[in-house]
């Protein structure tokens, strides 16, 4: 059975997430990084926010996924942008990097299809003191109706579907204080006109992984429950400090 990872990770877009790349661009512009600090990008998928990191910034940038096809697709992109990015395969929850040594942790649109607490305290174990770390992550409000809950959960393999309220409450118990957070309408039509102005250079679309009608269903499923529950969803963007 197709799931929903392996949908996008077939297609290979990069920004995989609520907000898409001009949303990055805006979140990344409130961060200064100097080529003194190390960068971690967490479930990078396809790579495209760790090359603009890398490629904009003298930082020095890691990325992590547990999807040797997503990074594959990570390092062709790396080679084409001509910029030095070290990619780890390995889990979100289990990462091979010593405690405190991480300056800015990106995760967009990973720890809501995991056990999200455990990821969150992998991130403050590696993360220095005072270092930020900077989530984007679906949200739903609590009206959100039964049925639509278990359908969009069932359609993208997701354990749950926090509120914002709920998201707020998971970083302040794993050792995080806000810096700026903010609750955003999912899909934003604004967003999607925006990153219009952004297309993916370096799409990559695999061959095999299930059938193209598959991927295509799966999407389709995806696109629709989104379309109508709308009103219930968004996204948050989390920009938070290691305490
Ligand atoms: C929706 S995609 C987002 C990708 C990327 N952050 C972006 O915004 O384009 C989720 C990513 O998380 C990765 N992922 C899922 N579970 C993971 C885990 N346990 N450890 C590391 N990466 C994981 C998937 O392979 C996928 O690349």
């Amino acid at each position: 059975m197709t799931t929903y990872l392996d949908a996008v990770t077939s297609l290979g877009k990069g920004s995989l997430h609520p907000g898409g790349f001009f949303h990055t661009l805006n979140v990344l512009r409130q961060i200064d990084l100097s080529d003194e600090d190390i960068v971690l990008d967490i479930g990078c998928g396809t790579g495209r926010t760790a090359c603009h990191i890398a490629k904009n910034s003298g930082a020095f940038v890691f990325a992590l996924d547990n999807s040797e096809e997503m990074l594959q697709k990570a390092t062709y992109r790396a080679s084409q942008e001509g910029v030095q990015v070290q990619y780890v395969l390995c889990d979100a929850g289990d990462t091979p990097f010593r405690n405190k040594v991480i300056d800015l942790i990106l995760v967009e649109s990973v720890l809501i299809f995991l056990p999200a607490i455990s990821i969150l305290r992998e991130c403050n174990r590696i993360l220095k003191k005072n270092g930020i770390l900077i989530c984007v992550e679906m949200c739903a409000s609590k009206s959100l109706p039964k049925i639509a809950r278990e359908q969009i959960q069932a359609a993208c393999n997701l354990p749950h579907i926090p509120s914002f309220e709920e998201w707020l409450i998971l970083f302040q118990n794993t050792g995080f204080a806000p810096v700026k957070v903010q609750r955003n309408n999912f899909p934003g039509l604004l967003d999607n006109i925006k990153n219009i102005l952004y297309p993916d250079p370096y799409q990559v679309v695999s061959r095999g992984t299930g059938s193209s009608r598959e991927v295509n269903n799966v999407m389709q499923k995806y696109m629709q429950l989104i379309q109508i529950y709308k009103k219930y969803l968004g996204y948050g963007t989390f920009l938070m400090k290691k305490l």
